[in-house]
């Protein structure tokens, strides 16, 4: 059977920049734009168009960069950012507007000062006049996470009738269990009339490390659009990352769901947006941090040693890391530093692997992490003669 397309939504270019200190010209915006689009993204949003003219004229270069991609500029639900947005997105092949407004308690109360009636109104508007500009209309509705069923559904109901062709549902604070998220994007899908004619996207944040799940939890329940960002970055603790979902739907065949991302990219990709924006990548981040492929017990490294998989469920190379990594510390045993010790030219009878582990031991004692230049040393230093090896 085949598997279900889910449309990849890189937002990195803009939830992802809006991260204090992480802010891009449009030069490496281009930069990273291209490689999105070799990556396999479907649609880059690419900024905030009226936020500055400094982003109007990214969202305009990357427009007329990118040839197979959708290129998206983000609005609020209001007439001009509408129109600032049509104009920057003028020159892309596939443009999209998305445009949104809150739609919880808390935005229609203390950000609107509103009620649910007005709100309708001005989604219902903002869609309308965004489809006089483009035919790829998504809306969001901000706070959706914590925003009444019923609600989201009477609003989205609406919204299909204007024609909108994405339904962003955004846990903007990352508020949801992943059930309670995955029962929404199902409630949506089995309540809106005329659901069919628009795809539902989730839009999760990682305030309480569960962006990720969520965003599975909405695709498992039928959403078909995934929004995420490179190493998540984004807004506080931030947004779903790209390479997790991508590598989450690959490894489990049975949700049977797929994307268009080339994996082997990811791991570059990765690098090259932490260079850019300056953000390093968390060393214990899944699928592209320093040590997701690095193995440092002595029992994990005897295990991996023996047979790749018995501690790693992906094969590095297919996130384009070329190999697994024996790190040698005072947890490691005899077989990470035979291991390692072949690497660097010393092939180890068991007697000369005994001594040279007890001299292994007082280094490793002294320091993080046993090198290579201290392997040459430590073999030096141990009582055994090198010409028998
Ligand atoms: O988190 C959010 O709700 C957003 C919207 C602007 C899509 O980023
Ligand atoms: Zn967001």
């Amino acid at each position: 059977m085949s598997k279900d397309k889910v449309d990849i939504f890189d937002t990195t270019l803009r939830d992802g920049e809006q991260v204090p200190g992480c802010k891009l010209g449009t030069e490496q915006k281009l930069v990273i734009a291209e490689r999105l689009e070799q990556l396999g993204v479907d649609i880059i949003e690419a900024g905030f168009p009226i936020s500055s003219p400094g982003d109007f004229k990214s969202v305009s270069e990357v427009a007329k960069l990118v040839k197979n991609v959708t290129v998206c500029g983000l609005t609020r639900a209001v007439k001009k950012d509408i129109e600032v947005a049509a104009e920057a997105l003028k020159h892309a092949k596939r443009p999209r507007i998305h445009t949104g407004i809150g739609t919880s308690e808390s935005h229609i109360r203390h950000k609107f000062n509103s009620n649910k009636e007005t709100i309708i109104e001005r989604a219902v508007a903002a869609v309308k006049h965004a489809k006089s500009f483009v035919e790829d209309v998504e809306f969001f509705a901000e706070d959706a996470g914590r925003t009444d069923n019923e609600f989201l559904a009477r609003i989205c109901e609406e919204l299909i009738k204007v024609g909108v062709t994405v339904l962003n549902i955004p846990d903007t604070t990352g508020y949801c269990l992943p059930e309670e998220y995955g029962a929404k994007i199902k409630y949506l899908k089995e309540n809106v009339t005329g659901i069919h004619k628009a795809t539902l996207s989730v839009h999760c944040h990682n305030d309480l490390g569960l962006a990720t799940a969520n965003s599975i939890a909405g695709a498992s329940n039928g959403a078909r659009q995934i929004e995420c960002t490179i190493n998540g970055i984004g807004e506080r603790a931030g947004n779903t990352s790209l390479e997790e979902v991508v590598m989450v739907l690959r490894q489990h065949p049975t949700l049977n769901l797929d994307t268009n991302i080339n994996s082997k990219l990811l791991y570059s990709t990765s690098q090259l947006v932490s260079r850019e924006m300056g953000m390093i990548v968390q060393p214990n981040k899944a699928i592209v941090g320093a040590n997701a492929f690095a193995h440092s017990s002595g029992i994990h490294q005897d295990g991996v040693i023996k047979h790749r998989e018995t501690y790693e469920i992906i094969d590095p190379a297919d996130v384009g890391v070329d190999e697994s990594t024996i790190v040698l510390t005072a947890r490691s045993g005899r077989a990470a530093l035979a291991y390692r010790a072949k690497l660097v030219g010393y092939e180890l009878t068991k007697l000369q692997l005994d001594e040279v582990y007890k001299e292994f031991l007082k280094y490793a004692d002294l320091k993080k992490e046993v090198v290579d230049q201290d392997i040459h040393e430590i073999v030096e230093a141990s009582s055994i003669t090198l010409q028998n090896m």
